[in-house]
């Protein structure tokens, strides 16, 4: 086959006029008449091949109208000015050969449940949502990078074979280390506490480990994580901190994802209201705020909305089955509602859901004591109840994590936070200022039952120059979630490991 210069697809707008070869895979394939419509994805995005009878020798013409779905092929062609097109241009094809021909391949655009999608992820991947995701993903992590080394933090890579508990000893991996127990980490934040005291600002971003036993679409047992932590910083230094590192963010991916947000449907209007300032409230006013009249009175008027969304899905649906049942369909409509079918059949099943739990979250939300950690549905109300994120302050020392300085106006509460993702999406941050005083730090390890033996070095830190400190953690799985509109964050990472199910 005639090869010219090589380019790929995202680039093609340089070239009008000219004559390219894409390398790639066939997206799509239909055959009208004496011309082929053969959308090529080659991993940089989609373009529209048109192989015209007589613009290429017979042989090419039949060879690429079999190609099935996924055959990877080599396709030459002048790029012309399509408007009508994603991204503008299309491919006048003068030549085309396949690399590997593909038939049947596993993933149509017909109906797949989640499950067989999963079990079939190494392939899935291929698919546009799981490839859009993976590209805002990457710039979530590109920002992640950006904005901490634009502002003076030091990376330090922290280990994850780990001695100790960081965040509890019920979610920890345990791992035979040549006879000795050991675990995978569940934080980089107590070895960077040792690492700030030499550098300053720093931080570490890693794999992290929790065996926990929930089952939820915020849980995974292996996540991507990224602590900052800073010496001489107080809770307000940290909440301005988390949000404008948040706010870049979000702003990253609006500038380079959105034409993948706009495919995977996200909010894009909400995320422009990302910048700071974020909402503060206390543990307790949150509290108030779960308990009271008004977080009811949302609640009520949530439920009707879910109950009309539900109506207005189902007249789409019974519009199309109505149609398909009437037939004459042309082939495009009737792909175009086997394809819309499913996507509605999932939304409906996704409001029931919402309808059925709507009232158990009104009870807990109304039953809600002082004292407690909050819940997940808890933070979802917090959380839908503002359109900017919230951030949490001040809960109680018996709900939170040994290391959390106690303040000392009100001992009953440590300086810590969590930040709230708007829209219901939860908890993306966790964090706090540090106890800094050796004494204190004793008496919380042994109230938690520790062994203080294990963090002698830890305690050594309180010792030797202690300073105020702190520094928090985000989760990247429920960042990538929140931004790019997913409920469940098994779609955020690209092989997901969860407490029932690791699927390849
Ligand atoms: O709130 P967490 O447990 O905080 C810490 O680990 C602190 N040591 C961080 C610090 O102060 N340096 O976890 C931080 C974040 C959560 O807000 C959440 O985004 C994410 O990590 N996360 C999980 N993500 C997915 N699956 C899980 N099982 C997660 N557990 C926590
Ligand atoms: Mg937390």
């Amino acid at each position: 086959m005639t090869e010219t210069t090589k380019t790929t697809i995202n680039r093609l707008s340089d070239y009008i006029g000219q004559t390219v070869t894409l390398a790639g895979w066939v997206y799509h394939n239909r055959a009208s008449g004496k011309v082929l419509f053969v959308v090529v994805r080659d991993g940089t995005g989609l373009c529209q091949c048109v192989v015209e009878a007589g613009a290429v020798s017979e042989v090419v013409f039949e060879a690429v109208k079999r190609l099935g779905q996924e055959s990877s092929l080599m396709v030459t062609g002048t790029v012309r000015a399509e408007p009508r097109s994603p991204g503008g241009v299309e491919l006048a094809v003068t030549d085309a050969a396949a690399i590997c021909p593909t038939e049947e391949y596993p993933i149509t655009p017909k109906e797949h449940g989640v499950e067989f999608l999963m079990r079939n992820r190494h392939l899935h991947l291929r698919s546009q949502r799981p490839w859009c995701i993976g590209r805002v993903r990457h710039t979530v992590i590109d920002a992640i990078r950006r904005f901490f080394n634009d502002n003076g933090f030091t990376l330090v890579d922290t280990p994850i074979f780990t001695a100790a508990a960081g965040e509890g000893e019920q979610t920890l991996f345990s791992v035979d280390y040549f006879g000795q127990p050991m675990f995978l980490s569940q934080t980089g934040q107590l070895y960077l506490e040792s690492a700030a005291m030499s550098f300053g600002k720093v931080y570490c971003f890693g794999p992290t480990f929790r065996a926990e036993k929930s089952k939820t679409r915020r849980h995974l047992t292996e996540f991507w994580m990224v602590e900052p932590e800073v010496a001489f910083i107080d809770l307000p230094g940290l909440l301005e901190l988390a949000e404008n590192f948040v706010s870049s963010i979000v702003s990253r991916v609006l500038a380079d994802n959105r034409p993948e947000l706009e495919t995977l449907g996200a909010d894009i209007a909400g995320l422009e209201k990302i910048t700071p300032p974020f909402v503060r409230l206390t543990y307790s006013d949150a509290v108030d705020i779960l308990t009271s009249e008004r977080a009811q009175r949302f609640l009520a008027v949530q439920l009707d909305e879910f109950k009309a969304q539900k109506a207005v899905l189902e007249a789409e649906l019974a519009e199309i089955e109505a149609a398909d049942k009437k037939g004459g369909l042309k082939k495009w409509q009737q792909e175009k509602n086997a394809r819309r079918i499913p996507e509605l059949r999932g939304e409906i099943a996704e409001m029931d859901t919402k309808i059925e739990n709507n009232p158990k979250h009104a009870e807990l939300a109304a039953g809600f004591k002082w004292g407690k950690d909050l819940g997940g549905s808890d933070e979802t109300i917090i959380s839908l109840m503002h359109d900017k994120p919230v951030f949490v302050t001040h809960y109680p020392r018996s709900a939170k994590a040994f290391y959390m300085k106690t303040d000392r106006a009100n001992p009953k509460v440590v300086e810590n936070f969590d930040l709230l993702a708007p829209q219901g999406f939860g908890e993306v941050i966790g964090g706090s200022v540090r106890e800094d005083d050796y004494d204190y730090l004793l008496r919380r390890i042994n109230e938690e039952g520790y062994n203080p033996d294990d963090y002698g070095w830890y305690l050594d830190l309180r010792k030797y120059g202690s300073v105020p400190h702190g520094g928090f953690g985000l989760g990247v799985e429920r960042t990538v979630a929140w931004i790019s509109g997913q409920r469940h964050i098994r779609q955020c990472i690209a092989f997901p490991r969860l407490m029932d199910k690791v699927y390849l």
